[in-house]
C-alpha cells in the first residue's frame, strides 16, 4: 500500500492540501486564499470557479514540492467549510451564480416566516436545526427565486446543488465527463433538508423550500469503503486516487481530535469557532440553543451525532482589527498589542456581524464595543477581541453542559487562533478549566485523512488513530473565580446591547 494519505480542506478564507503518514504527522501542505467577495452589508460569496482553481493549484504544489505522485496516496479525503451553498450547470459546470457562504444573512427573511407558521418547529424536530441564515436550505431557495432560468433549469435536471465538497468531489472525479454528485451525512445535516433518523433528504423539509429533489446530491458514509469515485488522471493528482472521505470540517476536525467517545469534545478556532460534542449513536434534542448534527459516519456503522454550539465571528472578529481598522497588521500582532494591558480596561466587545449564532440564534443582532471611556486605547480593543473569542465559546459550553449533563475536565482546542498564546490563557481563565492544543494542529486535514485512510485499511481502527494523538500545550486557569464570574456577569449584559439595539 502507498505510505501516504491526502486531504483537500476548501475553508472559508482558504483552500489547503495535506499528505500526512501512517503516525499522523505532515508530510506536505500547500494553501492558497481566494476572494471575499462582499456586496452588500450582510452578503458574503464566494467565486466557485475560483475555489475549484486554488484546489488544483494546492495539490499540484505540496505533491511536486515532496516529489510525491497519485500512486504514493493510498486515499484523498475532502473537507470543507460546511453549508456555503453553490448551484451549478451539469452540461457545461458553470456555477448560475456565487456559492452564498454560510455567513451570508440575505435569506433572514425566508428564515423568519418559518417561525411565523410552524414549519420551523418541523425543522428542528426533523433536522435538529433552528432555522436561520446560517443553513443551506434558505440559501438555495433564495437562488431558485432570485436567479434568471435557475428554477426551469433545475426542473430539467440541469442544475445541481452541492456545498464546497459536493462541487469538489464532481470536478475531482471528472466534472462534466461524468463526475459524481455526492455529499456525506455530516455535509448534508446542515441543510436544513435532511432528516437526522433516516440520513436522507426529507420531502416535507424540501417542500418548505421549494427545492427539487434532482438538485440534490447523493448522501454517502463520511467515511465509505465503497468509495465515492477516483480521482481523474488529467486532473490535478495527475493519477486515479480513491476518493473515500467527505465530511464537514468542524466534524473532520472532531475526527482528527480522536473524539471518539460518548463525552468527548473539541473546539476550533477559526473565522468562526465551532464546539462539537460526541454525543455517541444516540440523538440529543437541544433546550439551551445547540445544534444537533451527525458527527461522523464510518462505512456501515450506525451514524453517530453531535451537539454543536456554532459561533459566527472570532478570528474573522480579529481580521477586521487588521482589516477594516487597520488596528494591527497581521493576526500575531493582535497578541501582542492586547499584551501591552493588565486586562480590557472594562471594554467588551460583541463581534455579532453575522448577528448571533449559538446559543442566541438571532440574525438580526448587530455588534458592539461598550464600556469604553477616554482611557481605552487599541490595546484594550484588541483584548477584548480575544475575550469575545473566549466568552462566546463559554456561552456554548454552558449550553452543552445544560444539555447534556457533560461538564468537560479539559477543553481540547485546535484551529489557526490557537497559535495565539494569550487567547488560549484567556480561555483557560473564562472557562476556569485547562485548555489543552494537539501537536498536529491542523486537525480538520488530518481528521479528513484519517476518515480516507480508514476506508481502505490504511488504518485499521480508531483505536489506532488515539495513539496518534499528543498533547503539545496546556494553559491552566489562573483567574479567581470572583473574577471569572465579573468578567461573565458583564459579557451577558454587552450581548444583550446587541440583541436591544434591533428592538429600539
Ligand atoms: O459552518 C461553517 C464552518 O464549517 C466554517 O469553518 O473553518 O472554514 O471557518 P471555517
Amino acid at each position: 500500500m502507498a505510505d501516504f494519505v491526502g486531504a483537500v480542506d476548501q475553508g472559508t478564507t482558504s483552500t489547503r492540501f495535506m499528505i500526512f503518514d501512517h503516525g499522523g504527522n505532515e508530510v506536505a501542505r500547500h494553501q492558497l486564499e481566494h476572494e471575499q467577495i462582499l456586496p452588500r452589508a450582510g452578503w458574503v460569496e464566494h467565486n466557485p470557479v475560483e475555489i475549484w482553481e486554488r484546489t488544483t493549484a494546492v495539490i499540484r504544489t505540496a505533491l511536486n514540492a515532496r516529489g510525491l505522485h497519485a500512486s504514493d496516496l493510498a486515499a484523498l479525503g475532502v473537507t470543507n467549510q460546511r453549508e456555503t451553498s453553490v448551484v451549478w450547470d451539469r452540461r457545461t459546470g458553470r456555477p448560475y451564480y456565487n456559492a452564498i457562504v454560510w455567513q451570508d444573512t440575505r435569506t433572514d427573511q425566508i428564515a423568519a416566516a418559518l417561525d411565523r407558521d410552524g414549519r420551523g418547529d418541523v425543522i428542528r424536530r426533523k433536522a435538529g436545526l433552528p432555522p436561520a441564515t446560517y443553513f443551506s436550505g434558505g440559501k438555495v431557495q433564495w437562488i431558485l427565486e432570485n436567479v434568471d432560468g435557475v428554477r426551469a433549469a433545475a426542473e430539467r435536471g440541469e442544475a445541481l446543488f452541492g456545498n464546497t465538497d459536493t462541487w469538489l468531489l464532481w470536478h475531482l472525479t471528472g466534472g462534466v465527463d461524468g463526475g459524481v454528485h455526492v455529499t456525506d451525512v455530516t455535509n448534508a445535516s446542515r441543510t436544513m433538508l435532511m432528516n437526522l433518523e433516516t440520513l436522507d433528504w426529507d420531502d416535507e423539509l424540501l417542500s418548505f423550500f421549494n427545492i427539487p429533489r434532482s438538485m440534490l446530491p447523493q448522501i454517502r458514509p463520511s467515511s465509505d469503503p465503497r468509495r465515492y469515485g477516483v480521482t481523474l488522471p488529467s486532473g490535478p493528482l495527475g493519477g486515479e486516487v480513491p476518493l473515500t472521505a467527505d465530511l464537514g470540517d468542524q466534524q473532520a476536525a472532531t475526527v482528527g481530535q480522536v473524539c471518539f467517545a460518548e463525552g468527548e469534545a473539541k473546539n476550533t478556532y477559526g473565522t468562526g469557532n465551532f464546539m462539537l460534542l460526541n454525543t455517541g449513536t444516540s440523538l440529543v434534542r437541544s433546550n439551551s440553543g445547540l445544534l444537533t448534527t451527525v458527527c461522523y459516519q464510518l462505512g456501515d456503522d450506525p451514524a453517530v451525532y453531535a451537539l454543536e454550539g456554532s459561533i459566527a465571528v472570532t478570528g474573522s472578529a480579529v481580521q477586521w482589527l487588521r482589516d477594516q481598522l487597520g488596528i494591527i497588521s497581521g493576526a500575531a500582532q493582535s497578541e501582542s498589542l492586547a499584551a501591552q494591558v493588565e486586562d480590557n480596561g472594562g471594554v467588551y466587545f460583541v463581534p455579532a456581524f453575522s448577528g448571533l449564532f449559538a446559543p442566541y440564534w438571532r440574525s438580526d443582532a448587530r455588534g458592539a464595543i461598550v464600556g469604553l471611556s477616554r482611557y481605552n486605547t487599541n490595546a484594550h480593543l484588541a483584548r477584548a477581541t480575544l475575550e469575545a473569542i473566549c466568552y462566546q465559546s463559554r456561552d456554548v459550553s454552558e449550553a452543552m453542559e445544560k444539555d447534556s449533563g457533560v461538564h468537560l475536565d479539559v477543553l481540547k482546542v485546535d484551529g489557526g487562533v490557537t497559535a495565539n498564546r494569550l487567547c488560549m490563557q484567556l480561555q483557560a481563565d473564562i472557562l476556569g478549566v485547562p485548555v489543552s492544543r494537539p501537536v498536529v494542529a491542523e486537525t480538520t486535514a488530518l481528521g479528513a485523512a484519517y476518515a480516507a485512510g480508514l476506508a481502505v485499511g490504511f488504518w485499521k481502527s480508531t483505536d489506532e488513530l488515539r495513539q496518534n494523538w499528543n498533547e503539545s500545550e496546556r494553559w491552566e486557569p489562573t483567574w479567581s473565580q470572583e473574577r471569572r464570574d465579573e468578567g461573565y456577569a458583564k459579557w451577558k449584559k454587552a450581548v444583550q446591547r446587541t440583541l436591544d439595539w434591533v428592538e429600539v
